[in-house]
């Protein structure tokens, strides 16, 4: 346990350096939480809610720009229903209890996946809250839900290719029609439970971000794990294909 005033002074250091602009969190390890504990796995979800506002609200507190969480992918639709069905209760709970807080803190809710598999009683709050919080400059919060990387590249290509010929599809035409076009480009992705891999998250948005995988099990990720993160990010030289002393200017040997 941390006392307060290490947490102070940890969230004073992260401040006073420069912040990853956009950070993307796959927030895993809820059933593991739960079955340490002797608990339905449901249980782990409901406490994973716990660390989604927890680290929302320090996000936004120390001036992180946007935030993206991978809350569902298309992938976990085909787990147990009842495990399914909690889940979808759990965000339309969320969505409900999180309204003020997002609206007094100038948050803008943002949502991207396959939406229409939904149900219809989500995707009506989901909806509302994100046309509500539209005019919100604090922090663009963005829920993946019934996500799917590939899918969003196959999108992206479908939709670029109505607009353009194919020789004219590059890179750009492409970013222009993620789901994240318009966010800044992704700093930094964590992920929880000691899981090292991507499981579809964010594939083009990831091509120079920084990785960090940490042992934390989501429900036990809050304000002092999220500091910990940005302060090993700020730690590390983005070097972006370059040497060592160009990106830090200086002279070659
Ligand atoms: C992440 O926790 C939440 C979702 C995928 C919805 P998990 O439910 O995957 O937890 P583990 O990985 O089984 O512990
Ligand atoms: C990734 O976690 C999806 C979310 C966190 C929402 P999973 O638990 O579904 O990923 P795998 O199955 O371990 O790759
Ligand atoms: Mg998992």
């Amino acid at each position: 346990m941390t006392a307060p005033s290490d947490i102070e002074a940890l969230r004073a250091r992260v401040r006073a350096r420069p912040l990853p602009r956009h950070v993307a969190i796959i927030m895993d390890g809820n059933g593991r939480w739960a079955e340490a504990r002797g608990l339905p796995r449901v249980a782990g979800h409901r406490e994973g809610s716990a660390s989604v506002r927890a680290v929302a609200r320090e996000a936004r507190a120390v001036g992180v720009e946007a935030l993206t969480l991978y809350a569902l992918s298309v992938q976990n639709l085909a787990r147990p229903p009842h495990e399914v069905r909690a889940l979808m209760e759990l965000l339309a709970e969320f969505l409900e209890s999180e309204r003020r807080e997002i609206m007094d803190n100038g948050i803008r809710l943002a949502a991207i996946g396959d939406l229409d598999r939904l149900p219809g009683a989500v995707r009506s709050r989901l909806d509302a809250l994100c046309a509500e919080s539209r005019g919100n400059r604090g922090m663009v919060l963005t829920l993946a839900l019934s996500y799917d990387g590939r899918e969003e590249l196959a999108q992206a290509a479908r939709r670029a290719a109505r607009r353009l010929a194919p020789g004219d599809i590059d890179a750009a035409a492409l970013e222009a029609e993620l789901w994240t076009a318009g966010l800044p480009e992704l700093d930094l992705m964590v992920r929880t439970s000691g899981e090292r891999r991507i499981s579809n998250f964010l594939l083009w948005q990831c091509a120079y971000a920084e990785l960090a995988f940490v042992e934390t099990l989501w429900p036990d990720f809050r304000e002092r794990e999220l500091l910990e993160v940005l302060a090993d990010f700020q730690g590390r030289e983005r070097r972006f294909g370059l040497t060592g002393a160009q990106v830090r200017g200086a002279v070659d040997p």
